[in-house]
């Protein structure tokens, strides 16, 4: 039998939380044939919801669930982990300026990126989904200087996910027969939806997204604001975050990166840019990978046109925006 992999999620006790843990104790995230022990962080005012969820993963009988730490101590969650899903943070409250709710995050992610680096298992793979999610990433990543940037990404899989979504909607086609749509930068309103070199499978073969749209100004205009703004939508409709979406995306960003992608296909994941497609170096910064024995490869060679160039251009400065904000709540 496989040894048990410890997976943390921080923020536990909230509802994209709530959402996730049964599905890594289900095995949604690293398969169904590993076992799992569940490290859960949250803060002390949270403590008493955070038991509450430990109690029903416990009632839940999960057969992969090895255990559960369920804790308001960083260093006691973050021990010997090997995944660490960083849901935890401050959320932007009405009237909060944005360097306020920055400054509350820089901080929060500084503290947990010194104790994941002195306590969690070598080789440790972080994901961060907390919002501004690029930015905790790479604040996490500079206060964790032992642990490999590579190690360090951010999701923008449910931005991925929402834009095979609305393809498959309008085409009336399965989403899992479309593939290789881009997300580029930031996960946030500035984020770039790409699918000039998403295809379809169809009987006839693959066929190009462009192609079978056959609707550039769909294409370039609703699809992409509809993507960029889903996350407000679903807040407006449900009052709450889009968990459930968030949660499964999360799964789904894991698995490929330790399991690998189909071939022929990527994902895009928030990664520390080392200057690809001119995108600034140092910055986490969503590009399409491909993954392989756990690690991720960004792909090199797509063709970017005019109109791509901008928006990989205009969400690149939001991100270099953010940091330098970020970097002034340090001092
Ligand atoms: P929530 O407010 O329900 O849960 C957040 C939890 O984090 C709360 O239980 C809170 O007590 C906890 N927390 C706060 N500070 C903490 C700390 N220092 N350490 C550990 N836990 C801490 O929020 P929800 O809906 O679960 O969303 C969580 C985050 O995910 C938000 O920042 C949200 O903006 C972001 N998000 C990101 C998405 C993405 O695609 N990257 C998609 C949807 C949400």
């Amino acid at each position: 039998a496989k040894e048990p992999v410890r997976v943390l999620v921080t923020g536990a006790a909230g509802q994209i939380g709530y959402a996730l843990v049964p599905m890594i104790a289900r095995g949604v995230m690293l398969g169904t044939d590993q076992p799992v022990i569940l490290h859960m962080l949250d803060i002390p005012p949270a403590a008493e919801a955070l038991n509450g969820v430990k109690m029903e993963l416990v009632d839940a009988a999960f057969p992969l669930l090895k255990g559960v730490v369920a804790t308001t101590d960083a260093v006691e969650a973050c021990t010997g982990v090997n995944i660490a899903v960083m849901v935890g943070g401050f959320p932007r409250k009405e009237g909060m300026e944005r360097k306020d709710v920055m400054s509350k995050n820089v901080s929060i992610y500084k503290a947990q990126a010194s104790a994941l680096e002195q306590h969690a298992a070598p080789n440790c793979k972080v994901l961060v989904v907390a919002n501004p999610a690029n930015t905790n990433a790479l604040i996490l990543k500079e206060f964790a200087p032992s642990i490999p940037a590579k190690n360090i990404t951010c999701l923008t899989r449910l931005d991925h996910n929402r834009a095979l979504g609305q393809i498959s909607e309008k085409l009336n086609v399965q989403v899992s027969d479309v593939k290789n749509v881009i997300i580029w930068g930031n996960h946030s309103s500035s984020q770039y939806p790409d699918v000039n070199h998403a295809t379809v499978n169809t009987a006839a073969g693959e066929k190009p997204v462009r192609e079978l749209v056959k609707d550039d100004a769909w294409l370039n205009g609703e699809f992409i604001t509809t993507v960029q703004q889903r996350g407000a939508a679903i807040i407006k409709a449900r009052k709450l975050s889009s968990a459930l979406s968030a949660a499964s995306s999360a799964c789904d960003h894991i698995r490929d990166w330790v399991l690998g992608t189909p071939e022929g296909t990527w994902v895009s994941m928030g990664v520390y840019s080392d200057g690809s497609y001119n995108v600034p170096a140092g910055l986490i910064y969503s590009f399409p990978v491909t993954c392989r024995n756990g690690e991720w490869t960004i792909v090199q060679g797509l063709s970017i046109d005019e109109f791509s160039r901008k928006k990989l251009d205009l969400t690149a400065e939001e991100l270099s925006e953010e940091k330098a904000l970020a970097y002034s709540c340090l001092s």
